[in-house]
This record gives C-alpha cells, structure tokens and sequence, in this order.
C-alpha cells in the first residue's frame, strides 16, 4: 500500500489527536527513515528525542529479539530479572536508590506525583500537598499531568483539573520562593524546558532551588522524560548544574524506542510507596526491560557521551554561523548537547514542511523554535547534510 493509500485509511480510523504530516514512515536505519513509497528522510526528530541511538539499533533489536523469543510479559506480582538489573544500572549512574517502572513519561510523573504526595503527607501532615511547576513546562496528557503542566493551550477543555499544582515562570527564583506555602510539598521542573522551546536556564538557577528545598524540607523532583539518557551529553541532564534531584522521572529514549517510563528516588522517599499504593501492568515487564538495558549499555559503553557533546557543539556552532548569515530569521540559538533550539523571528510551521519536502524531519516547539534532537550517533556528514537542505530553505524564506 502506498503512503496516500495509508493516509486515506488513517483519516477514516485514526482520531484526530495530532495534526500528522502526510509521511508514512515503514523503515528506519541509523539516522533515516523511509516512507511506503520509498523515499528517504534524514531524521532530525528521531520520535521526539526517543531514537537516541538511532533506528533499529543492532544492539536493542537483538535485545528485544531475545527476550521476545523467551518471555515478552509476566506479572509485576512477580520478580523480574531484566527490571532488577535495569534498575540496578540506573541506581548504579545516577543519585538514586530505587526504581519504580511504567510505560511513559506521563506515568512516571503520576508517579513521582503520588509519591512526593504520600510521602510528604505522611512525614509533614495531611495539608502538604501542593506540588510547585513552572509556565511553559510540558509534563505529559494525563489528568494529574495535564494538570501539573504550565502551557493552557493543553488543559483547555479539561476543567476541573487536579487541584494542588501552582505555576511559576521558568529560571526566575524570586517567583519560586514566593509561591512556597505551608501546603507545598514538591518543586517539579525540566531541567531545560524541551516542549517549552528547548528553554536552558541560568547556571545557578537550579543551585538556588536546591537550597529553597532544603531550607523548607520539599522534594525536588526532575523530568528527564525528554533530557535524560544522554541527550544533553551526560546521561542525566541535572549533572550538568551541580545538583541532584530527590526524584527523576525518565521515558523516550530509555528503552529505544520501546514503550517504557521510569521513576527513580532516594531510599527514604521510595519506602513511601507500600504494596497496593501504586503499580502498572506492562511497567518494566521483560521485552521492555531487556530494551532499555541494551540502550543503557550502548550510551555508556560506546562513548554516545562524548560524541553527543561533540556533535552537539558543531551544531551549535554551524547554527550560530546561520544566525549570523540570516539575522532577520534567526533570534536566537541555544542547547546543550544535542538539544537544540533555534528560535525564530516567523513562525517555524513553513520551514519544517518544506524540510519534510526536501527529506529531513524536523519539529517546531512554541510555533517559533525549531528543535533539533537528532540520534546521538548521526555523524558529521549527517549535520552537513542537514544544513545544506535548511540553508537552501532559509535562503528562499
Ligand atoms: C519533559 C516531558 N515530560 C513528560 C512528557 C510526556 O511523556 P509521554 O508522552 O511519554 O507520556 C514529555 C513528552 O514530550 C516531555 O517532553
């Protein structure tokens, strides 16, 4: 069948839920992907920062090749191999101590959620509820994250929502400390705003929020669900600031592109959660978990690290040099690692169909900020490839 063929069907069956372009991905290798007609397209959304390594990466197909031959699903009423020893790496590379798994971001918010919730509650008092997020956060589409995120364009319609969540602008410390109340429990924040426009804050932002949870005893919780994994060139984006959070939550890219989300905390606040307090049917069963291990292993045993940093500051440094060629397009340029976002002067929509014409997948956050998040493998030659297709864009725009 061919990708109208596909297109035709999809807008019979499929709920309108997202504005999809008319590209029918049905292959992917490395950094491509090739639609149901054949044509080629250079990825540099790779699923929203999820194919961190790229499509169908040797390692995490065997993985899942494996464990699918051997056990796909059991219940978390039992124990698990391949979710005790992908918690254990996680714990092992990270400030936490303990892990609980679901199957997306969202879940893994509701999640840290719940927890900061139960375990303040029971440490602090019934009324320490109140959980503080910033504007322009993305935390996922579920009602409680729904809730928890700062954008009105994604509650819009779903009033009432969960009572107890306060919003506060992003990097602006004075507006944080006036929002604690007796009745807050937790701080909840991207360490950079991906949704948000690929938002990096100031370096001492997070030092100061450190202290605000300390000096008032409240979790400080982190949504790696976009950032973590290496994306940012460390494998967790908080190691970049100086801090560690009390709470992460993870997603994407942690399994390679198999559904999974996970919830990491400190001992003390993970004994919070007891038997029957919180749970997931498919969460960490084993074809996800053997996954992720496989991931986790590539980024940290086949120097993804190093080269993402490396790659990231090349784009960086090419884009800034567009910057400077188109400044009536171009406003600004930032990232770390490769998370990056080039923001606009007109509204990004135009560029990125035109790039989906020419063969090269990118996205538009907040109308105006192209986001790149390209698979950590892509090479140089892929970069290049990249910009010569946006600059014959910029050029005609
Ligand atoms: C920072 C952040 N948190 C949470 C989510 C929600 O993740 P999911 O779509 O897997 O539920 C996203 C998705 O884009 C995200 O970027």
């Amino acid at each position: 069948m061919n990708s109208a063929a596909w297109i035709e069907k999809a807008d019979k069956y499929i709920m309108k839920t997202y504005g999809r372009y008319p590209l029918v991905p049905v292959k992917g290798e490395g950094c491509y992907l090739w639609d149901a007609d054949g044509k080629r397209y250079l990825d540099f959304l790779a699923g929203v920062a999820v194919n961190n390594l790229g499509h169908c990466h040797p390692a995490v197909t065997a993985a899942l090749a494996k464990q699918a031959g051997e056990l796909i699903h059991c219940s978390n009423y039992y124990h698990i191999p391949q979710q005790i020893e992908l918690a254990e790496l996680l714990c092992t590379h990270s400030f936490a101590d303990q892990a609980f798994f679901c199957n997306s971001g969202a879940e893994a918010n509701e999640a840290a959620i719940k927890l900061a919730r139960k375990y303040s509650r029971e440490k602090y008092g019934l009324d320490r509820y109140e959980i503080i997020t910033a504007l322009s956060s993305f935390h996922g589409r579920t009602m409680a994250t729904v809730s928890a995120t700062g954008q009105e364009k994604v509650q819009k319609f779903f009033d009432p929502l969960l009572h107890g969540f306060r919003h506060v602008p992003f990097n602006d410390v004075t507006s944080l400390k006036e929002a604690i109340s007796p009745c807050t429990c937790a701080i909840m924040l991207e360490p950079i705003q991906g949704e948000g426009g690929v938002v990096v804050p100031d370096e001492s932002y997070f030092q100061e929020v450190r202290k605000l949870c300390d000096e008032n005893n409240l979790i400080l919780i982190f949504d790696e669900v976009q950032v973590g994994m290496g994306r940012t060139g460390k494998l967790f984006a908080y190691e970049h600031f100086g801090v560690t959070p009390d709470i992460m939550t993870l997603a994407k890219a942690l399994a390679g592109g198999a559904p999974i989300g996970t919830m990491l905390a400190k001992k003390e606040i993970a004994a919070a959660f007891s038997p029957g307090t919180h749970g997931s049917t498919f969460g960490g069963n084993p074809l996800v978990t053997a996954a992720a291990i496989a991931t986790v292993r590539v980024i940290l045993e086949e120097g993804i690290l190093n080269r993402t940093e490396e790659m990231g500051e090349y784009l960086l440094g090419e884009l800034e040099t567009l910057e400077k060629k188109f400044p009536a397009i171009i406003k600004e340029v930032r990232g770390i690692g490769l998370m990056i976002g080039v923001e606009l002067n007109i509204p990004g929509g135009d560029i990125v169909k035109k790039a989906l014409e020419r063969g090269l997948l990118l996205n538009c956050a907040q109308e105006k900020v192209l986001r790149f998040v390209p698979p950590l493998i892509v090479s140089k030659a892929e970069v290049n490839e990249m910009l010569g297709i946006l600059t014959g864009i910029l050029e005609e725009v």
